[in-house]
């Protein structure tokens, strides 16, 4: 009933030339079977739209400004990323939140303006290693989705991502217990706040040190329904692993 989804995140990677890594990816998986969405940096939306063209991929935004037009200047749109070709958004990245100190509110307003826009929307949530250590996870989870996530969250405009901070490009990944807890306590959380209808239907990726290797077990994890790629996103022989092993779980 969830279509799983490989979303590759390139962060700020990525020129004109990388076009031949989606152009590998496409080759590679013409008819995937799960949803397979690129999120490169901003500047190469357009580009990766037409180079997509009607093809499977899915092309989308790393960001987008809570407003959807006026002077901000260096930001942009959800409006603007569907204008060039995205389907999609991240909001709320662990990145964003520690760099450009992004709360829970700005995730929110910014996510209610790309679901507005007709864009569905990646909400990032996930704890620090002092706040794992201290056996705060599922509090800190619980605080992130319920002020992060705007009440127009539906199944199909809302994909959640639980990115513990302490994983993410550092090659260290939680137990399979630790995702499945936390996996399992997002679906409840969510079938609480939208009832069972909707919240059945959001998909839960994890993300964090993702690669070909790990990918089958992650992938077998209740509530696991795909994973936020960082790393071994940007070449399309580690990501079509990832996808392989999401085809077959
Ligand atoms: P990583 O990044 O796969 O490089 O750990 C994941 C992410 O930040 O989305």
């Amino acid at each position: 009933m969830r279509k799983k989804l490989a979303a590759g995140n390139w962060k700020m990677n990525g020129t004109l030339g990388s076009m031949i890594e989606i152009d590998a990816l496409m080759e590679k998986h013409p008819d995937p079977k799960c949803d397979v969405l690129i999120c490169p940096p901003a500047t190469l939306v357009a580009a990766m739209a037409a180079t997509i063209g009607d093809g499977a991929i899915k092309t989308g935004g790393q960001d987008c400004h809570a407003q959807t037009s006026g002077a901000h200047t260096g930001d942009i749109s959800a409006q603007m990323l569907a204008d060039a070709g995205a389907s999609y958004v991240i909001v709320g990245h662990s990145e964003r939140r520690q760099d450009h100190n992004e709360s829970d509110s700005d995730i929110r307003h910014k996510a209610e303006s790309a679901i507005s826009a007709g864009l569905v929307t990646v909400v990032c949530c996930g704890e620090t290693d002092a706040e794992r250590e201290a056996n705060s996870t599922l509090e800190i989870i619980s605080g992130q989705l319920a002020a992060s996530i705007p009440d127009t969250a539906t199944g199909e405009n809302l994909v959640v991502a639980y990115e513990p901070i302490w994983a993410i490009g550092t090659g260290k990944v939680p137990t399979l217990e630790q995702i499945g807890e936390v996996h399992d306590f997002i679906r409840a959380k969510l079938e609480k706040r939208f009832g069972q209808d909707v919240g059945c239907c959001v998909r839960l990726l994890y993300g964090g040190s993702v690669k070909p290797s790990n990918a089958d077990e992650i992938f077998a994890v209740s509530n696991v329904d795909g994973a936020l790629v960082g790393g071994a996103s940007l070449k399309a022989a580690d990501f079509s692993g990832i996808i392989t092993a999401l085809e077959n779980s």
